[in-house]
């Protein structure tokens, strides 16, 4: 059975829909079969910043509701060998999609995958409930400032409650020059106002949001310093030591 790992954040615009796109586009290339589900149904742009918004044809709404089945909702990456996405869909009906369907389709998935990757809506609601559902981990991408650092400390809290033991935290969009002029909590800080261990920090750099913009997964540019972070990353959330070498 695969690991389903929610990426989420207390705070809206941290990243998660960026990290998600690197996180899954790192695991495929290192041959882990790999689908990423856009949750974040009202507002979602996973497929946007896969540069994949014109091959959806069913989403996860049309699986949970029965409307097709679920391969024929997989949108296949071309770019890589390994990796999956399934989109959201735009017009939610309230009520019409449970936590059951949820977990049912995360364990169907995870037969089929090594990593189930759910790219989550912002906040603490019912939205979350249902995104998490079948969630095994979680991880909250979070930013060096006080109010994000809050937001997913609350976060993390609710996931305790919700039974996810299994927590990370990635700080994104960090700025060393701000830190430095003490503008930003220092490392030692964040660290101190949450609880998850921390698996990564990825600075801010434009490059990062030019790909999304372009719809290029960033990592897929080799030997940069973006790509090699990524990879260190997943090899701290992944936890198999023996494949370490695998992750390059
Ligand atoms: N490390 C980063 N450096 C620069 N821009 C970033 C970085 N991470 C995310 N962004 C930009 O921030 C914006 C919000 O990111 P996004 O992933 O959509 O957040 P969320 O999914 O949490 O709402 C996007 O425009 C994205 O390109
Ligand atoms: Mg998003």
């Amino acid at each position: 059975m695969g690991k389903v790992i929610l990426i989420a954040s207390g705070k809206g615009g941290t990243g998660k829909t960026m990290f998600a796109v690197n996180f899954a586009a790192t695991l495929a290339n290192c041959g882990k079969r790999t689908v990423v589900l856009d949750m974040d149904l009202g507002l979602r742009n996973l497929d946007l910043y896969l540069g994949l918004e014109n091959n959806v044809v069913y989403d996860v709404y049309d699986v949970m509701t029965g409307l097709c089945k679920i391969k024929q909702a997989l949108i296949p990456d071309k770019r890589f060998e390994n990796l999956y996405f399934m989109a959201a869909s735009p017009n939610r009906e309230e009520g019409m999609l449970t936590p059951l369907h949820m977990k049912v389709l995360c364990r169907r998935l995870a037969e089929k995958f090594d990593y189930v990757l759910i790219d989550s809506p912002s906040g603490i609601d019912d939205n979350l409930v249902l995104a998490s559902a079948g969630a095994d981990e979680a991880i909250i991408i979070t930013n060096p400032e006080y109010a994000a650092l809050r937001d997913a400390d609350a976060l993390d809290r609710e996931f305790l409650k919700l039974g996810i033991n299994k927590r990370w935290a990635v700080l994104n969009k960090v700025i060393a020059d701000m830190i430095n002029r003490g503008f930003a909590p220092s490392l030692q800080e964040v660290s101190s106002l949450i609880r998850a261990p921390l698996a990564g920090v990825i600075q801010f750099d434009e490059n990062i949001h030019i790909s999304t913009c372009l719809g290029i997964p960033i990592v897929l540019k080799d030997d940069t310093y973006i790509r090699e972070n990524f990879i260190n990353i997943a090899n701290r959330i992944i936890e198999e030591k023996e494949e370490e070498v695998g992750l390059k």
